[in-house]
């Protein structure tokens, strides 16, 4: 038995790092999947990879920042699978020029907040319509640790983003806990992926983040899945308005031990 059988559930990101592993954990616990990602190869590559398996998924080109590809996005799911049960909203962008307030330039502020935060309210905008016809549902958005303290490196865009998730997870958790929708965070803290390649290609850059991780070690994108699926389960039927922190203990620590 799948812990998520008989679901149907959206991706936003899927076709790379943490949403793809979980694309394919989800289709493995049992869920239809929509792997929906503005690269399409990446998202057909994924599917292809499911349905190999014995999966369900469907692949979808979104640009999640553009409300009319959402709404198709989400309709693909009702139209394929018959309903919508989980929104993984996990699409995020983190520039290079995304820096310190003083340096970050205005056009990467709106693109992060367009992607990252925007994005993120769209798909929720958009699913919770067809979760209260499908008897309700879970969603869960990728925010980061870095919406619960200040990065140790400035990103300010991408740290603005990330606070607005979490705030704005928390407003609608409250609002549709009683219709049977739930709506939580996930805080990762760095996890080995293309997000990350060209920080952690550079040794100096890689060891000034690794220094604040008390697990001595960057996270794995399964180890996000996991966390993913626990919390789009029916495990987790009581946790709502929630941040679930996969950080290697970032947050609880002043200082690392050597
Ligand atoms: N890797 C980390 O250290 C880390 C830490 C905290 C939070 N996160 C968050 O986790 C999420 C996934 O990141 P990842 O590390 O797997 O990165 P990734 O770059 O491997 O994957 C992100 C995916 O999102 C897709 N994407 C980007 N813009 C999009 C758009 N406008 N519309 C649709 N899809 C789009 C990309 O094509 C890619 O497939 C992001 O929200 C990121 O901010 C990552």
């Amino acid at each position: 038995m799948g812990r998520l059988d008989g679901k149907v559930a959206v991706i936003t990101g899927a076709g790379s790092g943490i949403g793809r592993v979980t694309a394919i954990l989800f289709a493995a616990e049992g869920a239809k999947v929509v792997v929906a990602d503005v690269v399409v190869a990446d998202a057909e590559s994924v599917t292809t990879e499911i349905v190999a398996a014995g999966g369900a998924a469907t692949a979808v080109t979104v640009d999640v920042s553009d409300e009319a590809q959402v709404d198709a996005m989400v309709q693909t799911a009702v139209d394929t699978y018959g309903g919508l049960h989980v929104l993984f909203n996990n699409a995020g962008i983190f520039p290079d020029d995304d820096g310190g307030i003083l340096d970050t330039p205005p056009e990467t502020w709106q693109r992060v907040m367009e992607v990252n935060l925007k994005g993120v309210w769209l798909g929720c905008r958009a699913a919770v319509p067809a979760m209260l016809d499908s008897g309700g549902g879970s969603i869960v958005n990728v925010a980061s640790f870095v919406a619960l303290m200040g990065a140790a490196t400035a990103q300010i865009a991408y740290t603005a983003s990330k606070g607005g998730v979490l705030a704005m997870t928390r407003e609608l958790a409250v609002e549709y806990a009683r219709k049977g929708i739930r709506a939580n965070s996930l805080c990762p803290g760095p996890i080995e992926t293309q997000l990350l390649a060209g920080l952690l290609a550079d040794p100096e850059r890689r060891q000034r983040r690794l220094v604040h991780i008390p697990i001595g070690r960057f996270g794995r994108p399964e180890e996000i899945a996991k966390a993913a699926l626990f919390l789009s389960s029916d495990d987790a039927s009581f946790i709502t308005g929630s941040a679930l922190v996969v950080d290697g203990g970032i947050t609880a620590a002043y200082v690392t031990p050597e």
